[in-house]
């Protein structure tokens, strides 16, 4: 069994540039390897390209150069139905806009991942995995009936709940107050044991000071590493990495 559930190797991203301008660079070579059981942290000043590198590590995007292997599998070797399905089996991501399905209860949005990997997922299951994010009694509201923290809820609920190898959160607490926050940071932390992993992007440094390891990212590179942080030593490092020099 591979030890490592995520390996980035050399990763550049580069969006091309609009109206004749040059593409502009958004990660610049980035390496790393995320072990079973860990729980990563990646923060980093606006636009410093941490959401991109969430969405090239889960082979939602590809990269410019640079490989990506998720569970030993090199993600950009795969066809398009190879790489939905290892996505669709074995990934979680829970998105900064929480991406829900408006038609859809909250309760069939938790359903859906499950259904679409044509897992058995049991009602029990889906039960729990609203109670645990407090929403127990929202089952049947429509996304547009729900605040934005029970929206972000919702989103976290639907991936925990088919506990997938490795999770990927984009500002996972963003939109939440601090008891429902820690709530969630409870779950994620419990979803990064028994050799599966959660990366997680964030703004909230006491978020982060409760991961295994930090990332701080400056434009598009690894800026600093922390293990096991204090909340004030990744304060440090996010100001150092937002002070430019000129
Ligand atoms: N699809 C795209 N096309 C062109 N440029 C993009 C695209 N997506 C992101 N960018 C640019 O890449 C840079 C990094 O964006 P990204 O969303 O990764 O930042 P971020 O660190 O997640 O920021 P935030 O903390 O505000 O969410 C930004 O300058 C953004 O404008
Ligand atoms: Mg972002």
């Amino acid at each position: 069994m591979n030890e490592h559930l995520l390996e980035v190797h050399d990763l550049a991203k580069s969006f091309p540039g609009t109206r004749g301008r040059a593409p502009t660079p958004v990660l610049r070579g980035i390496s790393l390897a995320v072990a079973r059981g860990e729980f990563l942290a990646v923060v980093g000043p606006s636009g410093s390209g941490k959401s991109t590198l969430l969405y090239c590590m889960a082979g939602l995007e590809p990269p410019t150069t640079g490989t990506v292997a998720l569970l030993g599998q090199p993600v950009g070797r795969l066809g398009r139905q190879a790489q939905a399905r290892l996505r669709r089996n074995h990934v979680g991501f829970v998105f900064q806009t929480y991406n829900l399905i408006p038609s859809l209860t909250a309760w069939e949005n938790v359903a859906l991942p499950a259904r679409l990997a044509r897992r058995k997922i049991s009602r029990r299951q889906i039960g729990q995995a609203l109670e645990t994010v407090g929403l127990g009694d929202r089952a049947d509201h429509k996304p547009a009936m729900l605040s934005g923290g029970q929206q972000q809820r919702v989103a976290i609920a639907r991936v925990l709940a088919v506990r997938p190898d490795i999770v990927f959160a984009d500002e996972p607490t963003g939109a939440l107050d601090t008891a429902s926050g820690n709530q969630v940071l409870n779950l994620l932390r419990e979803a990064a044991t028994d050799g599966r992993s959660v990366v997680m992007v964030t703004h909230d440094l006491q978020a982060a000071a409760r991961c295994d390891r930090v990332l701080v990212l400056r434009d598009g590179v690894i800026h600093r590493e922390l293990l096991r942080p204090t909340a004030d030593e990744v304060f440090d490092a996010v100001a150092h990495a937002e002070t430019r020099v000129v």
